[in-house]
């Protein structure tokens, strides 16, 4: 049976958020970003979002106190409303997080099921993020590529009409923060899920398309288990 409860894994511009939509409107999963949901508090200037900031803009953690509560809120939000599953974007990215993670999701009976690794090179990854733009307006969140996405015209976002920028943390001095974040706080939870035996590695620099049909064989198969060598193009 296909897998409902996922993780999407791997550095800063991997596709993880570019997969994750795109497997959710494909199986009905909610999409569940917490980048998404620390920017839009930024933009709201909510109490979370004032202390986020900071972190966010210089390619740094926030807090896990802070994400941990954010991420759980909404995963209720989500099952309270009906979701049949959802696949997790950017969270867990320290082990501190995947407990809690565990726990929490242990209490309400709803393990994860797979972890799907996108493992993309950080110089592809840096490339992509140099071409990123994304919706100025964090409630449509729409995000293109100047290379393999851009926008039908030029600077303006199809979806809502709002202007494309790049997002704060898309300098390259700032890629470089989170990549090395990445490496430091993040990378450790590839042998975490391993050992668990939920991760599945999927390479990320083939076309959007290409890796879509990857995930997507993968989480058919129901996920769990997957050997594989996992040690970056880093
Ligand atoms: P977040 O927004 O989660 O950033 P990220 O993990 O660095 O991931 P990105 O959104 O940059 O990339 P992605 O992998 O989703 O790639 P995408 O699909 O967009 O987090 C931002 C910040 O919030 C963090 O730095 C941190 O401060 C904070 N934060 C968030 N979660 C946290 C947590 N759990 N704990 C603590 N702090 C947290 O693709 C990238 C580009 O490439 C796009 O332009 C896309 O169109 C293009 N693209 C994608 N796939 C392909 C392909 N196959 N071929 C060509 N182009 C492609």
């Amino acid at each position: 049976m296909a897998a409902t409860r996922l993780i999407m894994l791997g550095p800063p511009g991997a596709g993880k958020g570019t997969q994750a939509q795109k497997l959710c409107k494909d199986a009905g999963l909610a999409h569940m970003s917490t980048g998404d949901m620390l920017r839009a508090a930024v933009a709201a200037k909510t109490p979370v979002g004032l202390q986020a900031k900071g972190y966010m803009e210089g390619g740094k953690l926030v807090p896990d106190e802070v994400v941990i509560g954010v991420l759980v809120e909404a995963i209720d939000k989500a099952v309270a409303a009906g979701a049949k599953g959802f696949v997790l974007d950017g969270f867990p990215r320290t082990l501190p997080q995947a407990d809690a993670l565990k726990k929490a999701l242990s209490d309400r009976k709803l393990p994860i099921e797979q972890v799907i690794l996108i493992n993309t090179p950080d110089k592809v990854v840096q490339e992509r993020l140099g071409q990123r733009r994304s919706c100025s307006d964090p409630k449509c969140g729409a995000v293109y590529n100047l290379a393999s996405k851009p926008p039908k015209k030029d600077g303006v976002c199809d979806v809502c009409g709002k202007p494309v920028v790049l997002r704060n943390d898309d300098k390259p001095e700032t890629v470089l923060v989170r990549q090395q974040t990445y490496w430091r706080d993040t990378a450790p939870l590839i042998d975490y899920y391993k050992k668990a035996g939920l991760l599945v590695e999927v390479p990320g620099s083939g076309s959007m398309d290409e890796i879509a049909g990857l995930v997507k064989d993968a989480v058919n198969k129901g996920g769990k288990k997957s050997g594989g060598c996992c040690c970056g193009g880093h």
